[in-house]
């Protein structure tokens, strides 16, 4: 029913709206929900907020003034304005069953022969195990009438008016008979990082993981807050209906036509090989889904198998879940120890008791700054919850408080810098080491300075970076071209073709482009991007240039450009010389 293209111009609308009739209010409507649908199901925006927001408007004043032709499908109809006392017990039409687990391939391969012994000639049907809360819309007439979380599978409780506030569920569908439409409620794992951020800034406690916020996003009183979750509905199933289609992805695409959305990923297969082809690429892929998967669900694709297996006490016979292997562990934190980055930030790194996740042996936890430890309340011998996602590096998302003995110790706010010693200074939430020639501030800088992003020399490893630092051969970058063979000669470790090639790696530097040139000063907020737009807009001029003309730059914003200028007047003399060694090529398209 989405599937056509726009109904009217958005100037015709425009044209309309200081006479709305009948007509034209049902065209708006039509057109908002064409809109919605595109934005929240397709992942494709056919207009801006503003055109949206003034049909939708102009549709509330139409209503406003004419309550009784206000139509179910109103986008207004979402609103949430409404805070109950409670919720009601509600009774599902036909039964929300859960699923079996398995965990390996011994696992699939039993549960395959189960199912091929029921039914010889069947194929299944592999989509992602979102893992949200599952919830029951119950359409009537085309109207959605009902939302009822699973609750025991058999009564959930109704959360209708929540439930109508996620723009990803229709609130009419062109399907006229009695339907159930299963799905899980997720919230996209940016969404998620974001809204915690915010409640990071605001002091609010932080939700654990993306799950607990749909859950407890769907059960709020005041449906306003629950509007404004951004979540997301993701049918896997149905439950009472009248469909004739015999197989399940056809059901599946039936549904998604109604203007459900779509799984990020879907495949029919037969044999045992085929659907471990599909999970190890699922399991591969997991980071890269807006949303959390915790497993593959595989179900037998033929309709009338299923009705032929049917189920057991708890779990439907015709499908399993074969989990992905946890990402999250319990360990205990062994100690809290400090790192002093290039900026002189002090930034706060958990020890932990070495645990195996998903066949990585994690040992060390992000914890970003002191104030989370206070947040969270992390102390030394807590045990706690680590998260491993894909490359980012484990995080903390839970301290379990209640199984600390006592013994527990408060960590304290550092003072003075683990590395030089000297005082530290407090910038927000960030702690900083002033001392410029802190060993580690001065080691980091040259680890960067030599990164790949910026003058990719090859061969200046931590390790080597260190015992050029700590023989005093190097204070600085500048340093590191005045080195000589005799010299890492001296040092331990330091034969002769080590030597000579780092030589001609720092040799190999020079005539760099002139925005790895910028980006290798480590201008505070300037990275990659903004050296290269620095170096096109402004070439070697870009020490000249001034506040307003940095900011007409695109990307480049005030805190950038003031962070420029601030560098470029305190560092004037060694950006002149570092150039002067280096030589870089200055860039032809320069304005
Ligand atoms: S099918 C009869 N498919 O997992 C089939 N469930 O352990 C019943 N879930 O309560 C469920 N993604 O909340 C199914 N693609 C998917 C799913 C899925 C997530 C949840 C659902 C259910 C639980 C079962």
């Amino acid at each position: 029913m989405y599937k056509q293209k726009l109904l009217i111009s958005q100037q015709f609308l425009f044209d309309k709206i200081q006479s709305m009739n009948t007509d034209d209010y049902k065209e708006a409507v039509k057109q908002l929900n064409i809109y919605a649908h595109h934005y929240y199901v397709l992942d494709d925006a056919l207009t801006t907020d503003e055109v949206y927001d003034k049909l939708y408007h102009e549709v509330l004043d139409y209503e406003t003034q004419h309550p009784d032709e206000t139509l179910v499908e109103s986008p207004t109809q979402r609103v949430g304005d409404i805070i109950t006392d409670k919720f009601y017990k509600a009774e599902h039409l036909s039964r929300m069953w859960s699923l079996e687990d398995i965990f390996n391939n011994d696992d699939l391969e039993t549960w395959l022969i189960k199912t091929h012994k029921l039914d010889e000639n069947i194929s299944f049907y592999c989509e992602p195990k979102y893992d949200g809360a599952s919830l029951n819309l119950i359409y009537e007439n085309g109207e959605l009438l009902k939302g009822i979380t699973r609750g025991d599978g058999s009564i959930g409780e109704e959360i209708t008016l929540n439930v109508k506030t996620i723009k990803s569920i229709p609130l009419k569908i062109e399907h006229l008979d009695l339907i159930e439409i299963r799905g899980e409620v997720v919230i996209m794992k940016s969404d998620f990082e974001m809204m915690n951020q915010q409640r990071a800034k605001n002091d609010e406690d932080l939700f654990a993981n993306p799950r607990n916020v749909a859950a407890g996003s769907l059960r709020l009183l005041d449906s306003s807050i629950t509007a404004k979750r951004k979540l997301v509905f993701l049918p896997y199933g149905i439950g009472v209906n009248s469909l004739e289609q015999k197989f399940l992805d056809q059901r599946m695409e039936y549904i998604y036509a109604l203007g459900f959305k779509k799984p990020p990923y879907a495949a029919k297969a037969k044999e045992f090989k085929e659907i471990q082809e599909i999970y190890n690429q699922m399991n591969k892929d997991r980071d890269s889904y807006s949303m959390m998967l915790d497993g593959m669900v595989i179900k037998v694709n033929e309709i009338s198998a299923q009705i032929d297996m049917g189920y057991t006490v708890k779990n439907p016979r015709w499908a399993v879940a074969y989990k992905f292997p946890a990402i999250e562990k319990i360990t205990t934190i062994k100690e809290i120890k400090l790192q002093v980055g290039r900026s002189g930030v002090v930034t706060p790194v958990a020890v932990v008791e070495p645990t195996d996740i998903d066949g990585v042996v994690v040992e060390r936890a992000t914890l970003h700054n002191f104030d989370e430890i206070e947040r969270k309340d992390i102390r030394l011998g807590d045990k706690v919850i680590i998260l491993r996602s894909g490359d980012v590096i484990p995080k903390i998302i839970k301290v379990l408080v209640h199984e600390r003995s006592g013994s527990e110790v408060k960590f304290e706010k550092p003072s003075l810098c683990p590395v030089c010693h000297t005082e530290l200074l407090q910038e927000d939430v960030l702690i900083k080491c002033q001392n410029l020639s802190c060993e580690a501030r001065v080691v980091n800088s040259i680890l960067y300075f030599a990164s790949k992003p910026c003058l990719n020399i090859d061969g200046l490893g931590i390790k080597i970076v260190e015992a050029l630092f700590n023989s005093g051969l190097i204070k600085s970058v500048i340093d590191l071209f005045d080195l000589t063979l005799e010299q890492l000669l001296s040092l331990e470790g330091f034969k002769e073709k080590k030597s000579q090639n780092l030589l001609d790696a720092l040799q190999n530097a020079k005539g760099c482009e002139h925005w790895r040139f910028i980006n290798a000063l480590g201008i505070e907020h300037i990275g990659e991007v903004a050296s290269k737009t620095l170096s096109a807009e402004f070439g070697f001029g870009f020490v000249k240039a001034t506040k307003e003309q940095i900011i007409e730059c695109d990307g480049i914003g005030e805190e950038m450009a003031e962070s420029v200028l601030e560098f470029v007047r305190v560092n004037k003399e060694t950006i002149a010389a570092l150039h002067t060694i280096l030589q870089p090529k200055e860039p032809t398209k320069k304005i």
